[in-house]
């Protein structure tokens, strides 16, 4: 057999060794979205299913995110998320970044560009009905002082 055809699998076999850094920030439990606002355990776990593992400390990897390059791929999404909005780190911010995050939540879900569809193509779990949308978006409005949702007010 031509010895040729052995360099492509070869290849794709070494470059499993190659992978992204998972380590994150680590955030004190007590601090968490969930753990501070206490909601619904509806509310709970469509954090935990379609957000957290991009906007938490708390990511769930599944096999396929240690192949690489599938994994980078990956990595980037959750290191992204997590720099935008570690939802972890809720109880150490500030007012105004925490009503700010909220009302950012509740704009990207009426968009339907929270989850990310990518993520939502290989997680069916993290698909959101209307009712499920719905009530993630009455949860973040739920966390901005009255009047807030509406434009304009970000700054008191
Ligand atoms: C697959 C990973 C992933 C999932 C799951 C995900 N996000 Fe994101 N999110 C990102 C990335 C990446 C960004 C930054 C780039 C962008 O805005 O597209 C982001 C940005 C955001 C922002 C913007 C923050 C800012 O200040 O601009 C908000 C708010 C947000 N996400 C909320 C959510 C909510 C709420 C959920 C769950 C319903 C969710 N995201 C699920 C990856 C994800």
């Amino acid at each position: 057999m031509n010895k040729k055809w052995l360099i492509l699998p070869g290849l794709a076999l070494v470059a499993q060794a190659f992978q992204p850094d998972r380590s994150v920030q680590a955030n004190d439990p007590e601090h968490d979205l969930i753990t501070v606002t206490a909601p619904a355990a509806e509310v709970q776990d469509l954090l935990r299913n379609a957000c957290y593992d991009c906007h938490s400390d708390r990511t769930t990897y599944p096999w396929y995110s240690y192949i690489t390059p599938v994994n980078f791929w990956m990595q980037h999404h959750i290191d992204e998320g997590r720099a935008e909005f570690d939802m972890s780190s809720w109880g150490r911010r500030r007012d105004k970044w925490q009503r700010h995050k909220a009302k950012e939540s509740v704009e990207m879900l009426e968009e339907g560009k929270m989850p990310l569809p990518s993520y939502t193509w290989v997680h069916p779990q993290a698909r959101l009905s209307d009712a499920e949308r719905n009530a993630l978006m009455g949860f973040f409005k739920g966390l901005m002082p009255a009047g807030e949702s509406e434009e304009g007010k970000e700054e008191r």
